[in-house]
């Protein structure tokens, strides 16, 4: 592509737009790309753990040097791991009951600020990197929007001609920016403290398995110690704050997590997921700190929640995750979804034992001060306190409407027209098969 083509005339000033910074590619052509339409461009990096962008300084410098007139570096990890990951800990918060949401609840975070930093600049706009297949373009518009419906939000990725790294480098090399480019990763990779997400390459085939190369955070289970892991995680009203009986940071605590749960192979996913804009995707994922926490949490909301709020819980779960992965963070159903898991954590204190070994976490002991679990209503050897008189009466009346319906299937027997020849009969009981019916009507 002749580089030259692709320059806009488009000078008209527009105004500024916050563009959402990654040190990428993309992002670093979108800066000319941008304000060849008229806009002055500001960037905004965050850190959410993320190894690659580490010196998140140093990354705002480079966006300074392509052309943004002013630039933010903004540490979120612990917003973060305090707001998104303790939310999605008492959400049990898992799309598709499988992934728990690591780029999606990054998104409400990065765009509060990003929203943060255009009121601040008295910017008309907001600019992101994302492709139109995926499903954090939806994030950023929908939660940018809901934060401040005035900002238009671009998406310039979308539709540009720069389709090409190539044609990308020719770009900002004809807009007099000379681009250092490093090595192509092999798949598309989203990380932040909450895991890491691997798309593309290879994996695109779902037959294929993830070569060795994809995985980071965690070791291969075949490789992982001969030894197990034992790990005690102790909660507070649903938020975990101890490893092991040391209080610490949610940002520590996650960290470490990530640690032990991935140098035992523990925290790998592999699926086809079924994204926002209608397409399946093979995705994979490495989140061992999330998946041991949300394990660790349901094993002792299974101790300390009564089993009618643990199913309608459940419910909810479902519905949250749904919200949350379809972009609607900042959402009525998700606020009340909160508002109900609020109400149900104050009783999920205590501590979960987890063994890790060879990319397994397997729970090992609970305990709470606010158990419901009763040795003496369940034990069936000394000390049994349960009323088994009480047992009887309650299926009586428990098992009523069935047995009434039982037995009026078979009184409708009788009246039944004759199954025609080329369908199967339906036996129905008759009154002469039948049981004598002994029904409290
Ligand atoms: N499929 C996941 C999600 O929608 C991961 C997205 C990863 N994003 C990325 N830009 N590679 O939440």
């Amino acid at each position: 592509m002749n580089a030259t083509n692709t320059a806009t005339t488009s000078t008209a000033p527009k105004g500024k737009v916050v563009l959402a910074y990654s040190g990428g590619l993309d992002t670093s052509a979108l800066i000319p790309y941008l304000e060849n339409q008229g806009y002055e461009v500001v960037t905004a990096i965050a850190s959410l753990g993320q190894p690659g962008s580490s010196d998140i300084d140093a990354i705002a410098e480079k966006a300074t040097s392509l052309g943004a007139t002013a630039s933010y570096a903004i540490d979120m990890r612990e917003e973060f791991c305090d707001v998104a990951c303790v939310d999605a800990i008492a959400a049990n918060g898992m799309y598709e009951n499988k992934y728990p949401l690591l780029s999606a609840l990054s998104r409400p975070i990065i765009c509060k600020h990003l929203v943060e930093v255009a009121h601040k600049e008295g910017a008309v706009a907001i600019a992101h990197g994302c492709t139109g297949k995926g499903n954090d373009q939806v994030r950023f518009e929908l939660e940018c929007k809901a934060l401040d419906p005035e900002l238009d939000i671009l998406g310039p990725v979308r539709t540009w001609e720069l389709t090409t790294r190539n044609s990308e480098i020719e770009y900002c090399a004809a807009h007099g920016i000379e681009i250092e480019v490093t090595k192509k990763s092999p798949y598309s990779i989203d990380e932040n403290v909450w895991g890491r997400a691997i798309e593309c390459g290879i994996l695109e085939n779902p037959w294929n398995e993830p070569p060795a190369d994809a995985w980071v955070m965690t070791v291969d289970a075949t490789e992982a110690p001969d030894e197990p892991t034992d790990v005690v995680i102790s909660f507070e009203a649903g938020k975990p704050v101890a490893v092991d009986g040391t209080k610490m940071s949610m940002l520590a605590l996650i960290t470490k997590l990530n640690k032990l749960a991935g140098g035992n192979g523990y925290g790998r996913i592999d699926m086809i997921e079924d994204r926002l804009v209608g397409l399946k995707s093979r995705e994979c994922y490495e989140q061992p700190a999330a998946l041991t926490l949300i394990k660790a949490h349901k094993a002792l909301e299974s101790l300390c929640l009564p089993g009618d709020v643990l199913a309608s819980k459940l419910k909810l779960e479902h519905d949250w995750a749904k919200q949350v992965y379809s972009g609607l963070w900042y959402s009525p159903l998700k606020d009340a979804c909160d508002a109900f898991f609020a109400s149900t954590q104050a009783t999920v204190t205590g501590d979960v034992r987890i063994r890790l070994y060879k990319g397994s976490a397997t729970v090992t002991g609970i305990k709470s001060e606010h158990s419901m679990y009763d040795f003496g209503l369940a034990t069936y050897d000394e000390g049994d306190t349960f009323d088994r008189s009480a047992a009887k009466g309650f299926m009586d009346l428990f098992g009523l409407p069935n047995k009434v319906w039982a037995q009026r299937k078979i009184e409708a027997a009788a009246d039944m027209p004759a199954a025609p020849e080329d369908k199967p009969e339906v036996v129905y009981a008759t009154e002469e098969t039948a049981v004598e019916q002994d029904v409290l009507v």
